[in-house]
């Protein structure tokens, strides 16, 4: 833990729409850093409330920040880092969420050599999430430290040591709720396909994606492939489906094709 973290630590929040307010609400809740300075053009009410309530600064004065957080979407990253210019100092690190925005990006944008760039998901906004993070050279242990609990407070972090990994975590944590979601719809329309009214079976699939995401998470020595086969009595129901799902043109490919088309529309939009 570093010294930046606790009630002498300052960061500024520069964007708090979705992602931002998650963080936010995140270090509120764990108390995690004395000064908090957050730029927001259209603050809603639930922000100024926020602000409010634990006293932090919105859109106040500027001063250097032990750390910056860039959360504006990728195309405002030019008018994001003029509102952070102010907040950066030659100690302060920089920390994007911005997707596809690479750290040679946001180098050029601001005056920090000290600069992680992370992939969060939006679980996140439960404090649930997971983010796949990078930091440049020149970010050292502290700096990183602090990045590491400013992301931490919404979930896990994964620290990555190649910056073109991100495009890959993009593919699979950053897109990936949308997989589970879509899993469900598709296990409900299955449902309702062999016999069961469409609103039953949206309910069965939608508890069963919560209760096995539940299980897996309250056993976290135990991987996914045990817990499947604990539930795959041989000649089975389940072992029926899983041989589907096992075919050569089953989940396991789908799954690699999908996470591939992210990949690579990852990359072409960090140009
Ligand atoms: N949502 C996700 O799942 C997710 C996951 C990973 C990464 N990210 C990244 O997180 C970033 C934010 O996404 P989001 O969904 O939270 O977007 P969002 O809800 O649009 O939030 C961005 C906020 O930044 C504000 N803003 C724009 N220009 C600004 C400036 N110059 N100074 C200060 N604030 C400014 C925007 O205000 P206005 O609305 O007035 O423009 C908006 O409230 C994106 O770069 C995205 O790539 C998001």
């Amino acid at each position: 833990m570093t010294d930046a973290v606790g009630p002498s630590g300052s960061v500024a929040l520069i964007g708090a729409g979705n992602m931002g307010l998650a963080l936010l609400e995140g270090w509120a809740s764990q108390n995690l850093i004395g000064t908090v300075s957050v730029v927001e053009p259209q603050p809603s009410q639930r922000l100024q409330n926020l602000c409010a309530e634990r006293g932090y600064e919105l859109n106040g004065a500027a001063a250097p920040r032990d750390a910056v957080v860039l959360a504006v979407k990728p195309q405002a990253l030019e008018s994001g880092a003029g509102a952070a210019a102010p907040f950066i100092g030659p100690a302060t690190v920089v920390v994007s969420i911005l997707a596809g925005k690479r750290i040679a990006d946001i180098a050029a944008q601001m005056p920090a050599p000290a600069i992680v760039r992370a992939m969060p998901n939006t679980p996140a906004a439960i404090g649930r999430g997971v983010t796949g993070a990078f930091s440049s050279p020149a970010t050292n242990a502290a700096q990183r430290g602090l990045a590491d609990a400013l992301l931490r407070a919404v979930g896990a972090v994964e620290w990555i040591d190649d910056e073109s990994l991100i495009d890959a975590v993009t593919a699979v944590s950053g897109s990936g709720p949308a997989y589970v979601f879509y899993f469900a719809e598709c296990l409900a329309a299955a449902g309702a396909e062999a016999g069961l009214p469409a609103a039953l079976a949206a309910r069965l699939a939608r508890a069963t994606v919560e209760g096995a995401g539940e299980l897996m998470r309250r056993q976290p020595e135990t991987s996914p492939d045990e817990l499947r086969r604990r539930v795959t009595s041989p000649g089975g129901t389940t072992a029926a489906a899983l041989k589907v799902l096992d075919a050569p043109d089953g989940l396991a490919a789908l799954m690699r094709r999908a996470v591939a088309a992210a990949k690579r529309r990852a990359g072409e939009l960090s140009g």
